[in-house]
């Protein structure tokens, strides 16, 4: 009980945090030292009210006691009315699963989909990732300039996930542009329902797709969820919508966010852009620094099942609690000189994938992608610099954080004659 928290008093002096701001946006390092150095365990008043963790110990504490803080969403189409979920606020509509789900329901499906995403799985998309790497940038090599989102981070990922799934990849951008807006357009934009009736097309698509491989099998996750079984029974078509929903969701602005962020620091800091150029070896340290240090997922909520008590901190059912990952993961009391980019630290105990039994299924493949990414960048435009003054970040970072144009020149080269499909 080394914390324990009045929880009148803290509710009656809440933080004023709202993660979705844009104040939040520009000055969050700063914003999550001060809060987690003065209060730690707070209440803010915004978006309904909830608790705040943003110490390292109190975000795994909580991450692992689904049964009190759970993941479930609740949305009944007929009144609107949603409950729980993973988002202050809650998204209308949407659930994700397994995401949104909570035992036993998450255990059959996580299990489900686990198989696909196991390292050896996801090892057979690494040629692929590789090639659409070197394809995308043969694209704009001649040109000596491109957009680093527009160009290369956002269609990566994208594009592995429509193999995975087992897509066209013709049609990447039809899937991924909805996602990667609805994460960034801030919720009382007038465009942000519109961009939720953008995702009507991937919906459609899946039941599509699924319906034809009923009738003609393939061995992919398409195939997997239309003749798949989950304790015995196929998948009703709900699941196999939520399901393919949070796997896209999952698979495309993410890793854009991760390798975005990170080009931007290598651009930023050439002594590091040198250092991982000659020693590749470092990339996968210097990858999980990236994950703890830009935490492309920023925070996600929990509701609180029945009151509980978590070392000192007392929760009322009904609450909502949000787990600042990006905090959690600059905690001076785990991570030394946290607000520096350390490219071989180690160990890095990071959380940047999540805690619990909610742990990122993408990981695996998400390092793949980002490494694919770097290295085609580092081997063949490595002198690239980009212009600041024309960078666009998210709004938003509520939910992850990200960019929408990173403009950059670079030395012109020669294409290598990669092709996507
Ligand atoms: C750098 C890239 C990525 C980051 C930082 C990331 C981060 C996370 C985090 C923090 C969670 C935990 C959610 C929670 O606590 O509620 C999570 C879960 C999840 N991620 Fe990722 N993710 C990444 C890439 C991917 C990819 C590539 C996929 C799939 C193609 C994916 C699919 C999922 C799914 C399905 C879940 C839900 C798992 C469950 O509830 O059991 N993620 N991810």
């Amino acid at each position: 009980m080394e914390h324990l928290l009045d929880r009148d008093a803290a509710q009656q002096n809440p933080v004023d945090f709202d993660h979705h701001s844009a104040g939040h946006a520009t000055n969050w390092p700063a914003t999550f030292a001060r809060i987690r150095a003065n209060s730690p365990r707070a209440w803010s008043e915004h978006h309904g009210g909830f608790w705040l963790a943003t110490r390292f110990d109190d975000v795994i504490r909580i991450g692992q006691q689904p049964e009190y803080f759970s993941a479930h969403k609740d949305y009944d189409p007929a009144t609107g009315k949603i409950g729980g979920g993973i988002s202050i606020p809650p998204l209308p509509g949407l659930r994700g699963v397994p995401n949104e789900t909570a035992s036993p329901e998450w255990d059959g499906v996580r299990t489900f989909i686990n198989r696909r995403f196991s390292p050896k799985s996801v090892e057979a998309f690494r040629a692929k990732a590789q090639q659409f790497a070197a394809a995308l940038i043969d694209e704009v090599i001649e040109k000596g300039e491109f957009d680093i989102v527009e160009d290369f981070t956002n269609p990566l990922p994208a594009l592995v996930t429509m193999e995975l799934f087992g897509f066209p990849l013709s049609e990447w951008r039809a899937f991924a542009d909805p996602f990667h807006k609805i994460v960034y357009t801030p919720r009382d934009d007038p465009f942000f329902a519109e961009t939720v009736r953008g995702l009507d097309y991937f919906n459609q698509r899946v039941a599509e797709e699924v319906e034809l491989r009923r009738k003609d099998p393939r061995d992919d996750l398409l195939g997997h969820l239309a003749n798949g079984t989950i304790g015995g029974a196929p998948l009703d078509a709900e699941t196999i919508q939520n399901l393919a929903f949070n796997i896209l969701a999952g698979g495309v602005d993410t890793t854009t966010a991760l390798t975005s962020n990170t080009l931007i620091h290598l651009a930023q800091n050439p002594e590091d852009r040198e250092r991982l150029r000659n020693d590749r070896a470092l990339l996968p340290f210097a990858r999980e620094e990236f994950v703890r240090y830009f935490s492309p997922i920023h925070a996600l909520a929990r509701n609180v099942t029945e009151d509980v008590e978590v070392d000192g901190w007392k929760f009322r059912k009904g609450e909502r609690v949000l787990l600042a990952y990006s905090s959690a993961n600059r905690d001076p009391d785990v991570f030394e000189e946290p607000e520096r980019v350390i490219l071989d630290r180690f160990p890095n105990k990071h959380i940047g994938f999540g805690a619990g039994m909610h742990r990122c299924v993408g990981s695996f493949l998400a390092r793949i992608m980002f490494e694919a990414m770097l290295n085609e960048v580092l081997d063949r435009i490595p002198d690239y610099r980009i212009d600041e003054d024309r960078l666009v970040r998210y709004p938003t970072i509520g939910n992850i954080n990200g960019c929408i144009h990173i403009p950059a020149t670079f030395t012109p080269g020669k294409k290598v004659g990669a092709k996507i499909a």
